[in-house]
């Protein structure tokens, strides 16, 4: 089977591409190196053509609507009328966030049911790079910061890449359809997050200061809108522990 990967170069998109290729199937990264601009619709139809499947891995949060709301409408529009399946990757826990990127990743589900193709919408929980980075936002040298109770479950981005390969070469569904939410194995608090971030670089546990949950923004976090109810999301892939120990003693980046 032909399938498109767009951001087929980016961090999710990259391991769609080798879990596909890895099956038998054809990989196609769509992005702007390969040639394909959701904003402009450049090169979408072209390489849409004789795809079975299209996996949405391309995104860009610095520019607002741009790419998340109007580029993955533009593609599900495009996907919609040459008869190929959308499989779209989102986030657990959006529909009450008031974070501004989770409103617009909502509103980007919206726009795929609306353009009426066959598609599957699979939501995540944050991945560990994800939340290894919130958690060295939060901190300042030893003091960690949280929120209330705020917590993540993180998950594995390759479990989450075996999935979406799962959606595109299996069956398709008639259209619009939401997959079972997937999530890490671990509900970690920040405080866990945090400790074990320092101990991976040899240091001592972190002084936690604890921050009332004041505004909508931080009680959506203190009240773990992120972390699926137990039982909801399938849950599987490497421990956040397990992805850490693998990962230079200092990390960079998401
Ligand atoms: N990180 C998390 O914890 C998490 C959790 C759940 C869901 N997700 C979702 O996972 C998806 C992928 O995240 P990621 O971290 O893998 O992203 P990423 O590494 O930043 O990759 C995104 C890719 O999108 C491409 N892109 C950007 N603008 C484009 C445009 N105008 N047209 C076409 N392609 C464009 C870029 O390639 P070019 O530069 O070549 O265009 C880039 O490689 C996002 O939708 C995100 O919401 C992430």
């Amino acid at each position: 089977m032909r399938i498109v990967v767009t951001g087929g170069a980016g961090d999710l998109g990259s391991r769609v591409v080798r879990e596909v290729v890895a099956r038998g199937h054809q990989a196609v990264p769509a992005s702007r190196r390969t040639g394909v601009d959701l904003t402009t619709g450049e090169g979408l139809e072209a390489v849409l053509a004789g795809a079975a499947a299209v996996v949405h891995c391309a995104d860009d949060t610095s520019r607002g609507d741009t790419v998340t709301v109007y580029g993955t409408r533009r593609l599900a529009d495009a996907a919609a009328e040459h008869g190929v399946h959308l499989v779209h990757i989102s986030i657990v826990g959006i529909d009450e966030h008031p974070l501004a990127y989770y409103r617009r990743k909502l509103r980007a589900e919206q726009g795929i049911e609306d353009a009426g193709g066959a598609a599957s919408v699979l939501r995540a929980t944050q991945f560990h790079s994800l939340a290894a980075f919130f958690a060295r936002k939060l901190s300042a040298g030893p003091i960690t910061v949280t929120i209330g109770d705020m917590a993540l479950q993180p998950v594995d981005t390759d479990f989450v890449a075996t999935r979406l390969a799962d959606l595109a070469l299996g069956a398709r569904p008639t259209a619009y359809a939401r997959a079972t939410d997937v999530a890490g194995p671990d509900v970690l608090t920040v405080r866990e997050v945090a400790t074990l971030l320092r101990a991976h670089r040899g240091a001592s546990a972190p002084k936690v200061v604890r921050l009332p949950p004041v505004g909508g923004l931080l009680k959506a976090f203190a009240e773990r809108r992120n972390v699926p109810f137990p039982g909801d999301a399938d849950t599987g892939g490497q421990a956040f522990a397990d992805w850490l120990a693998l990962q230079p003693q200092r990390l960079s980046g998401r």
